[in-house]
């Protein structure tokens, strides 16, 4: 079977990597990908956005399943694009309808979806230009720290936790009055700040039954010890030690099982990833936000951890029959470190040389290239997140050590990472 994987980042590489070991599949390919993905398949230059493009280049290369890396194609549509199209309905799609990636691409809707369904998640309101002084009234009497949100994709940037009212207010203002995220912050949901420990959660579902994959945790600040900046992920690991029985039986019967029952009652056309983050609020698991796609860096410590081979897994969702797959886990434990540019997530280089990519040959270490691009002869940094480094340990802290000894031998300039990943569970 010949596969079209859609997306370029760390995520890609590690789908990329899972996928190609499979017997069953063909010609893998990946559009755009990166230097790491084309270690795995053929890269194309197609632009995940250009559904006709991507339609005549499936049809063309007999490809009979797209994987979705990424959030955007199916908030706009992709699934539907394929699904509405007789010529292309023999087309397995993994990722959701439009209707289905709401839960990702607007907050409001996943707020009230989570209400209808009686799912634990912070106390909100949404409000809007219309509504706009009311918002300001509400904000000035709501308990600090508060949680504001752009209903819309806003690139990861789009929720702001305001210490004081001031602050609060003049975010609020920016984002409705100012348009600070376009049309996505038309709309912003203001919630109740929920103090805990966090972690993201995936299923597979097709909103009749779903398989429960690791879980995971990842650490979005820049700096050791959980400081400074938001990042797009500075590390995972796998699995999560608070995540026991106990917790995870919470989280099934309280947030999973309703999610699942929540997509079929609405009869939303869902066939993929629903990656839940959960946060754990002195044990009792709440929702702080749905995606519709798995999470970058978490799966290049959940898919290592997959002992089976994901494509008949693939094949199922999208034939129905879920049901008949099971996850096999691999015991240990995973981790993952970002090696990311000097400066980010503020301004940085780009078109640094790599070095020391090729002394890696040991198959319990994965380099996973997230912002990388190659000029022919040489790898160099073309992102912020440049590379992750996962290894495997039998708890956590030898995983990190593991990751951390390879990443003395992959140099480049300015070259910084996190330390501490996984810190709270040494
Ligand atoms: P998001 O962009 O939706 O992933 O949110 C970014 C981060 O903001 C989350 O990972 C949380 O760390 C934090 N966050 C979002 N909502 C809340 C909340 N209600 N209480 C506390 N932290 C939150
Ligand atoms: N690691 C968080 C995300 O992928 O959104």
């Amino acid at each position: 079977m010949n596969i079209l994987l859609l997306g370029s980042g760390g995520r890609e590489h590690a789908l990329a990597w899972k996928l190609s070991q499979s017997p069953e599949c063909g010609t893998l390919f990946i559009a755009p990908g990166n230097p790491g993905t084309a270690l795995c398949g053929q890269n194309v230059s197609l632009d995940p956005l250009d559904f006709l493009a991507i339609a005549g280049f499936c049809i063309e290369h007999q490809v009979t399943m797209l994987v979705v890396g990424p959030e955007e194609p199916l908030v706009r549509g992709i699934s539907d694009h394929f699904s509405q199209d007789p010529g292309l309905r023999h087309i397995a799609v993994i990722g959701p309808s439009a209707a289905g990636a709401r839960l990702e691409g607007s907050k409001a809707f996943a707020k009230e979806f989570m209400s209808r369904y009686d799912i634990p998640t912070a106390g909100y309101r949404e409000f809007d230009k219309e509504s706009y002084a009311d918002g300001v009234a509400y904000l000035q009497s709501h308990e600090l720290p508060v949680v504001l949100k752009a209903d819309g994709l806003a690139g990861g940037k789009g929720v702001v936790i305001a210490h004081s009212h001031i602050e609060a207010i003049a975010e609020f203002e920016l984002m409705i009055q100012y348009s600070k995220f376009g049309e996505a912050s038309r709309k912003v949901v203001v919630e109740q700040f929920l103090d805990g420990i966090e972690l993201s959660v995936f299923i597979l579902t097709d909103g009749n039954g779903y398989l429960l994959f690791p879980e995971a945790k990842d650490y979005k600040r820049v700096g050791e010890g959980d400081k400074g900046l938001n990042t797009g992920g500075m590390g995972a690991v796998s699995p999560v030690p608070f995540a026991d029985a106990v917790f995870m039986d919470k989280v099934r019967t309280r947030i999973i099982e309703p999610t699942v029952r929540g997509i079929r009652e609405e009869k939303i056309d869902y066939k993929g990833f629903v990656f839940i983050g959960v946060i754990s609020v002195n044990g009792e698991p709440h929702v702080i936000e749905y995606n519709c796609r798995l999470g970058d860096p978490e799966t290049e410590v959940v898919l290592p951890r997959i002992m089976n081979d994901l494509l008949p897994v693939f094949r199922a969702l999208s034939e129905g029959r879920l049901h008949e797959m099971r996850i096999e886990t691999d015991p240990r434990s995973a981790a993952t470190v970002m090696l990311v540019s000097g400066g980010y997530p503020g301004s940085f280089s780009k078109g640094m040389e790599i070095d020391g990519l090729d002394i890696l040959k040991e198959d319990d270490v994965m380099v996973f290239h997230a912002g990388t691009v190659s000029d022919g002869e040489r790898i160099l940094t073309n992102g912020g997140r440049v590379l992750a480094v996962t290894a495997y340990g039998h708890e956590i802290p030898s995983a990190v050590k593991r990751s951390l000894k390879i990443i003395e031998f992959i140099d480049f300039e300015g070259k910084y990472y996190r330390r501490d990943i996984g810190y709270e569970f040494s």
